[in-house]
């Protein structure tokens, strides 16, 4: 698909990776709704992009919540009269399994697999009403393929990601939507941060090396346009940069 004057929603864009994809987005040409909870995060990113002549509007969603979903998508049509692109990107870290409360893990599960199976489900009979197509990007992670001791239930959620994207390229033929995720080893964002200096620098010893919000963007552009990929899952790491993950047979 070419991006020039498509219109597009990314959620989780008022920092780290989605906000590198809607700028990407806008400077490839497509109308961008920035959706976030963050409102200061979600506004800078679309001064940012406003400052260098693209297009955006900000709305504030939590993806948690079906209307704010199906909101920032109406919104792509009324701003940019289309909807064509919507990549599920917001995402939380931070389960404390074993703590008393289930509070902080059920929210993991919450933001990282339900709200994206939600917000796919919109985006697609949204796309289906147009009938014109489209494309939907969820970001998962190389926690999805691999195991991850320190945080399994974000493991287990981005894996749900992963399993649900592949069960969604029959969209492609049916409907002319076409369904991917990518995978982004650790990038350097807010929410590797967090976890603090010491433990990033164990994560550039364990990979090779932290990548760049940029690199996840690139991998998105990459996803727009290939109009054969559906179903595909693009792992982005250090040592491989961008490639496929293999698919299973039966
Ligand atoms: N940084 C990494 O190493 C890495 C690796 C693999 C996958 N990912 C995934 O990439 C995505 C983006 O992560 P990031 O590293 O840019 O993190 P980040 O913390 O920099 O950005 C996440 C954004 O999501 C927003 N958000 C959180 N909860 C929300 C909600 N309920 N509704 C709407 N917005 C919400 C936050 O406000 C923030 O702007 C996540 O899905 C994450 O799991 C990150």
């Amino acid at each position: 698909m070419e991006i020039r004057d498509k219109g597009a929603v990314v959620s989780g864009a008022g920092s780290g990776i989605g906000r590198a994809m809607a700028t990407m987005l806008a400077e490839n040409g497509a109308g961008v709704v920035v959706a976030d909870i963050d409102m200061e995060g979600g506004k800078e990113t679309v001064e940012r992009i406003l400052a260098a002549g693209g297009k955006a509007v900000f709305k504030r969603c939590d993806v948690t919540r079906t209307e704010d979903l199906a909101a920032a998508m109406a919104a792509a049509v009324e701003h940019f009269k289309r909807l064509d692109i919507v990549c599920n990107n917001a995402g939380i870290g931070g389960e404390a399994l074993f703590d008393d409360d289930p509070g902080p893990w059920a929210k993991v599960v919450e933001i990282d697999l339900t709200a994206v199976i939600d917000a796919t489900r919109i985006a697609v009979r949204e796309m289906k009403k147009s009938r014109e197509g489209g494309v939907i990007i969820n970001t998962a992670s190389m926690g999805g393929l691999l195991p991850m001791p320190g945080s399994p239930v974000y493991a287990a959620s981005k894996a749900g990601v992963i399993n649900f994207t592949r069960s969604l390229a029959y969209l492609a033929p049916e409907a002319r939507i076409r369904v991917n995720a990518i995978c982004p080893s650790y990038v350097d964002t807010p929410l590797v941060r967090r976890a603090g200096d010491e433990r990033v620098e164990e994560m550039k010893l364990q990979v090779g090396g932290i990548l760049q919000p940029e690199d996840i963007a690139r991998g998105v552009i990459e996803l727009v346009e290939d109009d054969s990929r559906a179903g595909a899952i693009m792992r982005v790491t250090v040592r491989g940069g961008r490639d496929y993950a293999r698919e299973i047979r039966p």
